[in-house]
């Protein structure tokens, strides 16, 4: 049966203290929004609807540069989660499917627990939600269960009695059920709570006056950890580092100080990498096996691949394609450029919109001026390629095969193969001038201290 999933993304998020809506936060590289449409995704969700308010431009913009196929539904006044979900009513009316509605603010449930989910649904139940048994279950929705594991009922916690306050397991607001019966029960949800809201949380108790019956299933509680706070925000991203790194190493790679090590949601490890000590991986990155990273290096959007060392002090932009065995070192800034089979750029340059040839050495301090104020130009470089220490290359330009530059170079038109491009004024050696030059200013100076 094919899935649809609506995500709940309509809330302020008022303790965040922001101006900007409370999903588009950072956690792990990427808007909390974009962890809950990226599990959708990987549960082969047919359809997913983003149900916005606050800030809803800004929402949609981002969940569309993610998901350009994304729905979007609007709910104008904020009325309760059962509300909410009713916005995505008219996007989802010719869907005929399973439906799991997530929440926008809480990034870590994984795609698998959704296939449980549906799992568990397919034994016959009419709604499955998903628990989780909290360490404090504070002011969370609890699930009231029989002892055959049937879900009764979920209670808010402003409804619920001193008894019912004392069970554990709680409500993630992960639930699951079949399109059509979801939109027909929220037709009569009631707001005669505590909250005057429209809780979702009653499909549960409508659905079995309907005859079905109701199943809870359970997942770790880091899963359905939900954002609030910008205190949260930072518990959150140490949970999600803390298991990214484990990971990492489970894989077989080498963290050599872990905990200084930023990963990011999406970040791709090899066998044998060895990783040094602060290093941060922003979004999009792939590190081939037995590549190194080594110390304060700073990479994303990037491809490095087998045998490639990097840094220290390396920076590694969008569009950074290293090959096997290419060496980037320090101070070294590379971006939308490939860097072929073993070629170095070891030091202190500017790498920018060029293609570097496999055993190409670029010399330190080289630059591509791939700039010229308005347009980008492109700089390509051939195989063995020796570029002399600082050497501008203003693109576009091209430097053959075995071509060489001379060091010092303004490198403004193309280098044919196995020439050498000198691009740089002749020297002069004045004989005797530097001695005489000195005396001269050595004797303004004493003049000036005796006058
Ligand atoms: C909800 C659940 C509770 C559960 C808890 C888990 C209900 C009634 N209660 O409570 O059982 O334990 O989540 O975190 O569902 N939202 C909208 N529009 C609205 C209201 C909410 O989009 O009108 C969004 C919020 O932005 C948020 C999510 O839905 O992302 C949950 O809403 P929230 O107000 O945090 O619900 P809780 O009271 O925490
Ligand atoms: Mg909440």
């Amino acid at each position: 049966m094919d899935l649809a999933v609506i995500i709940l993304a309509a809330g302020m998020g008022s303790r965040m203290k922001s101006d900007m809506p409370k999903v588009l936060h950072h956690v792990a590289g990427a808007p909390m929004l974009i962890h809950a449409m990226r599990t959708a995704q990987n549960a082969f969700a047919k359809k997913i609807v983003v149900v916005t308010g606050y800030g809803a431009e800004a929402v949609k913009k981002s969940a569309a540069s993610y998901d350009d196929t994304a729905l979007f539904a609007h709910q104008a006044t904020q009325e309760g989660t059962a509300h909410a979900v009713q916005q995505a009513a008219s996007d989802l009316q010719d869907f005929d499917g399973d439906v799991i509605v997530l929440y926008g603010d809480t990034p870590f449930v994984q795609p698998e627990t959704l296939q449980a989910m549906l799992d568990k649904k397919r034994d016959g139940h009419g709604v499955v939600v998903l628990g989780f048994h909290a360490a404090d279950p504070a002011r969370y929705g609890r699930l009231i269960t029989t002892a055959g594991g049937q879900l009764e009922a979920i209670i808010e916690y402003k409804d619920a009695t001193d008894a019912q306050r004392d069970i554990d397991f709680c409500n993630s607001g992960v639930i699951c059920a079949d399109a059509r019966l979801l939109f027909s029960i929220l037709d009569d949800v009631q707001n005669d709570n505590a909250s005057s809201e429209y809780y979702l949380t009653d499909i549960v108790g409508l659905a079995r006056a309907r005859g079905l019956t109701c199943a809870a299933i359970a997942c770790d509680e880091t899963e359905t950890m939900g954002i609030n706070s910008r205190t949260d925000l930072a518990t959150a991203e140490v949970a999600f580092q803390t298991k990214a790194r484990r990971d990492a190493m489970e894989n077989g790679a080498t963290l050599i100080a872990a905990e200084t090590v930023w990963l990011a949601y999406d970040t791709i490890i090899g066998r044998d990498v060895i990783i040094e000590p602060n290093v941060v991986f922003g979004p999009d990155v792939t590190i081939e096996n037995n590549a190194t990273i080594r110390a304060f290096s700073h990479l994303e959007g990037c491809h490095v691949s087998k045998d490639a060392i990097v840094g220290p002090y390396a920076r590694l932009r969008p569009g950074a394609e290293l090959a096997n065995g290419a060496k980037v070192g320090n101070f070294v800034e590379i971006k939308a450029a490939q860097i072929g089979e073993g070629a170095k750029v070891n030091h202190l340059s500017y790498i920018g919109d060029a293609d570097i040839g496999s055993q190409a050495n670029i010399g330190a301090g080289t630059i591509t001026c791939n700039y010229d104020g308005v347009f980008k130009h492109k700089t390509e470089i051939g195989a063995r390629a020796f570029i002399g220490s600082n050497t501008m290359l203003v693109a576009p330009v091209r430097v053959g095969a075995d071509a060489m530059t001379g060091s010092g170079s303004i490198i403004t038109k193309d280098v044919p193969d196995e020439a050498l491009g000198l691009g740089r004024a002749k020297q002069e050696n004045r004989i005797g001038l530097a001695l005489r030059m000195m005396n001269k200013l050595r004797a303004a100076k004493a003049a000036l201290k005796k006058g």
